[in-house]
């Protein structure tokens, strides 16, 4: 029997990653501690709701107080980290936050488990899942790999280096078994539409403007988030003490390349003529201090642990928009209330 808080499982990765682990580990009890900010939403878990091995707590990873009583009520044998403020544009808008909840409430979780597991790191582990973000941009040419100096430039991507640097420092200084993985750009189902994907999918579907910053040109390397789930799993239970493994499915892509391919898969499966989508395409002022490229090397995840993407982008493209075409209601839902006022201030001004 292993106890796992899962932080951040109300969001878009941790709710694939809290599923999986529920389903794949009935021998496991799974604690999912989401504070369900504007991006926690507990529909994204509704078929595994009443699972046995499956608990929601919800609580607040800023605040040390509640994280240590969580972790004296439920002693548990490991974390794996996801809760996090997730979004460039919004950390540009409101730095402190970002500091508060992926620096302050990362060193939260880490005292709390220094605490907690004193005398016995060697039987407990703790997985921080970050971001390719954190290396910075690429030029044209390379690749990210695990030794790639840290150079953040936006608030987001700074805020998740400095978790970064604090989860090593409690490895090198108190010798607490910790596990980083720096992943590319997700997509896929339960995805908030305030990230490029599905907010495409839900404009295009609403013959909405669909903003492409700057002149698109900017590129990303873009993963299925069931894949990162399955990194996550090989890399939480076979990874050895203090590593650090890149995950991304070598697929980059042009923002607006991107988008002109939603745009055509749209067409087809809306039933409008090809081409008709691809109008709603509208270049916006550029975000602040936006990265050109991101690309990373997995190949240290596939020769130690195995691991390869199990689908093309095609096929997750396509059974994304499905996702997203079948579940309507859950869009309305999320894109309702305090998302409809970010978005009027997030593009009124561009
Ligand atoms: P998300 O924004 O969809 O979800 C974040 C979750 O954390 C939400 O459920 C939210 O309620 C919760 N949360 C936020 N602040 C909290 C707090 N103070 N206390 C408790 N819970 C809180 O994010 P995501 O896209 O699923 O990303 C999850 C993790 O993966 C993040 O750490 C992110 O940096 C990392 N990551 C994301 C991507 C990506 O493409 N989305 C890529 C690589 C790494
Ligand atoms: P995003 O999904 O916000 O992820 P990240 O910034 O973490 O990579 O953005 C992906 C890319 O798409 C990024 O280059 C910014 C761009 N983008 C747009 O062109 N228009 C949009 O409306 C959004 C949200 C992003």
């Amino acid at each position: 029997m292993k106890k796992i808080i899962i932080t951040g499982g109300a969001g878009f990765i941790g709710s694939h990653v809290v599923r999986r682990f529920v389903k794949s580990y009935p021998e496991y009890s799974i604690v999912n501690l989401d504070n369900l900010t504007y991006a926690g939403n507990l529909a994204n878990l509704k078929d595994i709701e009443n699972a046995p091995n499956y608990k929601f707590v919800k609580g607040d990873i800023v605040d040390l107080k509640f994280i240590q009583q969580l972790f004296a009520d439920e002693q548990p044998d490991a974390v794996i980290h996801l809760a996090a403020e997730s979004h460039v544009d919004r950390s540009i808008t409101n730095p402190l936050e970002f500091v508060m909840t992926n620096v302050v409430g990362t060193v939260n979780l880490l005292n709390a488990a220094r605490e907690s597991w004193k005398g016995q790191y060697d039987k407990k582990r703790f997985y921080h899942v970050s971001t390719d973000e954190v290396y910075g941009t690429l030029g044209e040419d390379g690749m990210f790999t695990e030794e790639t100096a840290y150079d953040p430039h936006s608030p987001y991507s700074a805020s998740k280096a400095s978790s970064d640097h604090f989860v090593r420092a409690y490895y090198d200084t108190y010798g607490m078994d910790t596990v980083i993985s720096n992943c590319s750009n997700n997509y896929g189902s339960f995805h908030f539409p305030e990230k490029l994907i599905p907010l495409a999918i839900h404009n295009i579907q609403q013959k909405k403007p669909v903003p492409v910053y700057g002149k698109g040109e900017n590129i990303r390397d873009w993963l299925w988030v069931e894949d990162h789930a399955r990194a996550i799993d090989l890399i939480f239970h076979k990874a050895a003490t203090g590593t650090t493994y890149n995950i991304g499915g070598h697929n980059e892509w042009k923002n607006i390349d991107l988008i002109k391919a939603l745009c055509t898969i749209m067409d087809k499966k809306l039933g409008r003529e090809d081409g008709e989508s691809a109008q709603l395409i509208t270049f916006v002022t550029d975000r602040a201090g936006h990265d050109l490229r991101y690309a990373i090397d997995a190949t240290k995840l596939q020769k130690e642990l195995g691991w390869v993407p199990s689908i093309t982008f095609e096929e997750g493209l396509e059974k994304t928009v499905d996702w997203y075409l079948a579940n309507e209601k859950w869009l309305t839902d999320v894109t309702s209330g305090h998302y409809q006022q970010y978005y009027t201030e997030q593009y009124n001004n561009r």
